[in-house]
């Protein structure tokens, strides 16, 4: 056997490098994948598959829904994954999985801290709280702050904000744009607006959604509020299965989406009341189980006694121990609080109990 000489191996690699670019490339479309004929891929687009990347993270039975036999779905899956290198995969390949986790800011340097350097990619942060405590501001300020460059914290990519509450407003955009030195009509081009009108729609909204998140390069996927529709459409005990169900799926739609595109999920979440025998009257997080179990990082939202001052409270995360920092609400979005605030907070006490929500 010859040995490889220096000058060769570079190009080697360089052929490797190029073989596997290749590889990845292989199907472009849904159409190239083998046994997908143009009836298929239509049924399929129907269904909400319009990309590789949705097929190689399908279930066998979401396929068998499009008229697609068992064992053709498998194979489309297998191909799928193939051609994304999505099967098994080693603990260091892993470790390189992890490495393209980005991270996008806040707009609040306690909040990034707080959150191990912002909010990351491939994964949902579910930020919960009660009425009119800056959850949908928040939203809007990740919808700018996403198309900032890397090296300003964004992920220099657009949004796309699925509203089921008709409160995203455009104001809010043109400001926090301004203030951070962004060409506000461009800013707004780049925030895709969805405005689910019931919960079916909501979840049909997101089955649609890869095709616009590849062609806009979507890195955020904001849902606010994830529950509201289900919450009122899905009352009393015997509902509560089949809205857990729907629930489960869609957010698990959801996080394969943000895996697929790299890209950040940002949902909310309501509070309800729940009396509580240590605490008095203690306020959770509604979804239950299923929010709790698949919403990756939570974060409790709280307002103080009063003003634009708000706590929160990193609930839960896979790897960052619970903790809080506090942020303000201002004309221009979120902001660190400054002094004056800090010595307003001194001397106002906090407000009633919270619970987080882990049932
Ligand atoms: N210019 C401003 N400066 C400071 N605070 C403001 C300003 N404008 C609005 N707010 C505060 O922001 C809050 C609205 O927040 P937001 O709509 O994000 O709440 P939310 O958590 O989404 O509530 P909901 O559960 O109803 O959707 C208001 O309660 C108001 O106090
Ligand atoms: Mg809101």
């Amino acid at each position: 056997m010859e040995d490889e000489t220096e000058e060769e191996l570079p190009a080697k690699q360089k052929e490797k490098a190029q073989d596997a670019e290749e590889k990845r490339r292989k199907y472009q479309f849904i159409e190239d994948i083998p046994g997908v004929g143009p009836t298929t891929a239509e049924k399929l687009k129907e269904m909400g598959f319009h990309t590789v990347e949705s097929l190689a993270t399908a279930t066998i039975r979401e396929l068998t829904q499009a008229s697609v036999g068992e064992k053709q779905a498998a194979r489309m899956i297998a191909e799928a994954r193939d051609s994304l290198a999505l099967t098994f995969i080693r603990a260091d390949e892993l470790v390189k999985m992890r490495e393209n986790v980005r991270r996008l800011s806040t707009g609040s340097k306690q909040l990034d801290e707080l959150f191990g350097g912002g909010l990351e990619t491939q994964t949902i942060t579910e930020f919960y709280g009660e009425y009119g405590v800056g959850k949908s501001i928040l939203c809007h300020q990740l919808a700018v702050n996403v198309q900032l460059p890397e090296d300003r914290d964004g992920l220099n990519g657009s949004a796309l904000y699925i509203d089921t509450e008709q409160t995203f407003r455009p104001e809010w955009i043109i400001r926090m744009a301004g203030a951070l030195g962004l060409d506000p009509a461009q800013t707004l081009k780049k925030i895709i607006y969805s405005e689910a009108f019931n919960s079916d729609h909501q979840i049909l909204i997101l089955e649609k959604a890869d095709k616009y998140i590849q062609e806009n390069n979507v890195r955020l996927i904001i849902l606010d509020s994830l529950t509201s529709h289900f919450r009122s459409e899905y009352l009393g005990r015997e509902m509560l299965v089949e809205r857990q169900q729907k629930l489960n799926s869609h957010l698990h739609r959801l996080v394969r989406l943000s895996r697929a595109f790299n890209a950040c999920a940002v949902v909310t979440n309501q509070v309800m009341s729940k009396p509580n025998p240590f605490f008095g009257m203690a306020v959770e997080a509604v979804g239950g189980h299923i929010v709790s179990h698949t919403s990756h990082t939570r974060v409790f939202l709280r307002r103080t006694a009063s003003g634009p001052v708000r706590i929160c409270r990193l609930v839960s995360s896979p790897y960052l121990p619970e903790d809080e920092r506090i942020f303000k609400i201002t004309e221009e979005g979120i902001k660190d609080i400054n002094e004056e605030d800090e010595a307003h907070q001194q001397t106002t006490p906090h407000d009633a109990t919270y619970r987080s929500s882990r049932n």
